[in-house]
């Protein structure tokens, strides 16, 4: 096995010198892998993830774009996962941020895949991840309908997405790069060149999986889900195999999950204010940036009506003919 991941680690390392690349938002190289703009150790973590990680059939994947809603899901899954093990008045999400309650695999190294691969306990309990990277990437093992493993997908309109990630990287913009204007973040975003990018392919991606394979695949919008979060509880939680019971929808279940989880609770706890997030390169998120204002249609505070058209056309263009509108 180790023989494999040094095959593996040699292959990333001749491939960075072949692929194209561009400066992404921190100065720093982004490679195009795949149709998809990545920085170098997301690179080897979706090579490693398609060479090394064993799945299990239960195992549930988070995905999106990078600031479509994740953190949200995260909590909400694992709330609706855990539901019957925690009270809500000791429950883990009170001491520990969305992002340490299961594991992201965009950062793995190859002994991270060793934990990853680690069996699910209780054994027919679901394990979950999340990643935001395209689906086409993942490897076939766990995308191919006898896997037995399901995704869900959460996109959010690229406008609301684009000034989030502005504010996602002011936040954490070392101090000795010069300042981000919005123009270059946006400019980067229309074209694609961004981590994760092109947005408009990543979520075509998953909403034509979702069309082919609507029982694996849970297809989520943002904007819906801040406009009914119960209803979107509800079918969370049968699509992730455990169905609010009619006693728990008497008992008051569903809405406490959503309050629970909600960004005013969420944001409003110790854990989420001061404490932070160990990415698995070593970086160190604060949990409070990934709680900014939570609302639909901020970007009317941000885009000039050229740049609403600039989006708009190419999300019309982009998505015309999938059925998907946003
Ligand atoms: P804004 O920057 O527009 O406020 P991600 O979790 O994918 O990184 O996305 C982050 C975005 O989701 C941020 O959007 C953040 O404020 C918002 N968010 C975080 N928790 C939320 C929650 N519980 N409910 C709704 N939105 C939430």
């Amino acid at each position: 096995d180790e023989e494999e991941e040094q095959k593996t680690l040699q292959q990333h390392a001749q491939l960075l010198t072949e692929l194209p690349k561009a400066l992404g938002t921190f100065e720093t190289d982004l490679y195009l892998y795949q149709g998809m703009w990545l920085y170098p150790d997301a690179i080897l973590s979706i090579m490693l993830m398609q060479n090394h990680f064993n799945h299990h059939p239960t195992d549930i994947f988070l995905t999106s774009f990078m600031k479509s809603g994740t953190t949200w899901l995260r909590s909400l899954m694992f709330t609706i996962l855990n539901r019957s093990r925690f009270d809500f008045s000791n429950h883990p999400l009170l001491r520990k941020g969305p992002h340490d309650c299961f594991p992201v695999l965009d950062l793995y190294k190859p002994k991270d895949y060793n934990i990853t691969n680690t069996k699910p306990l209780p054994s027919n309990s679901p394990r979950l991840f999340a990643t935001h990277f395209a689906y086409k990437m993942l490897p076939s093992s766990i995308t191919e309908p006898s896997s037995g493993c399901k995704f869900v997908y959460v996109c959010r309109d690229p406008k609301d997405v684009l000034v989030s990630i502005w504010h996602f990287n002011i936040g954490l913009r070392p101090k000795e790069l010069p300042p981000l204007s919005f123009e270059q973040v946006f400019n980067m975003f229309c074209e694609g060149v961004i981590e994760y990018g092109p947005y408009w392919d990543q979520v075509l991606g998953f909403w034509n999986a979702a069309l082919e394979s609507p029982d694996k695949i849970l297809f989520f919008k943002y904007e819906e889900m801040k406009r009914d979060p119960e209803v979107h509880v509800k079918k969370l939680a049968e699509f992730m195999g455990l169905p609010i019971s009619i006693q728990e929808e008497e008992s008051g279940m569903v809405k406490k999950i959503v309050e629970f989880c909600s960004f005013e609770h969420l944001k409003s706890l110790e854990i989420n204010k001061t404490g932070s997030h160990k990415a698995n390169n070593g970086n160190v998120v604060p949990n409070q940036s990934f709680f900014r204002k939570g609302e639909v249609g901020d970007w009317k505070c941000h885009l000039t009506e050229e740049m609403k058209d600039r989006i708009d056309r190419i999300t019309y263009d982009k998505f015309k003919d999938s059925g998907l509108t946003l």
